[in-house]
């Protein structure tokens, strides 16, 4: 009897969707703001640098997660080639996440430390120069300064999200990035990735 009240008065139907959608959606959302697995820095996670920092800028610049994803699934295939599967705590200080989900090249969530700075260098300049069967593009633009006039406000704006940057490093910033080359600042993001859960197997 009631049922058939809801089904036959839309404004009804209306508002009770809304409430239990909200409900549902709240009860499973909420909780992710509080739980220690998914707001605790994983050991050995830190904030990115400055010059980092720079470097994720120019990844997300130059689209490079339209053909890379920053997230290992927990699958024995993944694991096998890219390492320990991603967890939370790795990502807690990236605003935006990376992780995305188109693959054109590998998974890109721990490749820090497999290749000298050098072999990401010439692979970034032209990729057929180390991998001759490469479809990624050159990146042919990068050597020259990285801009830092605006390095304050975006880890000023990074804090306000929870970053916890001190005023001491937020005025130092700019110093780290001096001769620093955008090709330098996207290596240098490159080697940092999932390095701090690398080890474990
Ligand atoms: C059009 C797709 C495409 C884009 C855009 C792209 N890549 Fe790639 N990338 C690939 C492919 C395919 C490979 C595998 C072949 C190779 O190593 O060049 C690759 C390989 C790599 C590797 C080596 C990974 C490994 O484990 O061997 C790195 C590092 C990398 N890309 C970084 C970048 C960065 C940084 C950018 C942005 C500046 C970028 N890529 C943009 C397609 C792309």
């Amino acid at each position: 009897m009631n049922h058939e009240l809801v089904e036959k008065n839309l404004g009804w139907l209306i508002v009770l969707t809304i409430l239990t959608v909200s409900v549902g959606g709240l009860v499973e959302i909420v909780p992710l703001f509080f739980q220690k697995s998914t707001t605790t820095p994983v050991e050995g996670v830190k904030p990115y640098d400055p010059v980092r920092l720079v470097g994720r800028d120019i990844y997300i610049r130059e689209g490079c997660y339209n053909c890379h994803s920053q997230m290992i699934r927990p699958f024995r295939a993944e694991t096998e080639r890219y390492g320990h599967y991603s967890v939370a705590g790795e990502f807690v200080y990236d605003h935006p996440f990376q992780w995305g989900s188109k693959r054109t090249g590998p998974d890109l969530a721990r490749v820090g430390g497999r290749y000298s700075d050098d072999w990401h260098k010439v692979h970034l300049r032209n990729p057929r120069d180390v991998v001759p069967e490469s479809n990624m593009p050159a990146f042919t633009w990068l050597d020259r300064p990285v801009k830092s006039d605006d390095i304050e406000k975006k880890m000023s704006a990074l804090r306000t999200v929870g970053v916890p940057y001190t005023d001491a490093e937020i005025a130092g910033a700019r110093k780290q990035l001096e001769g620093v080359t955008e090709l330098d600042a996207l290596v240098a993001y490159l080697q940092g990735m999932g390095t701090a859960l690398k080890s474990v197997k």
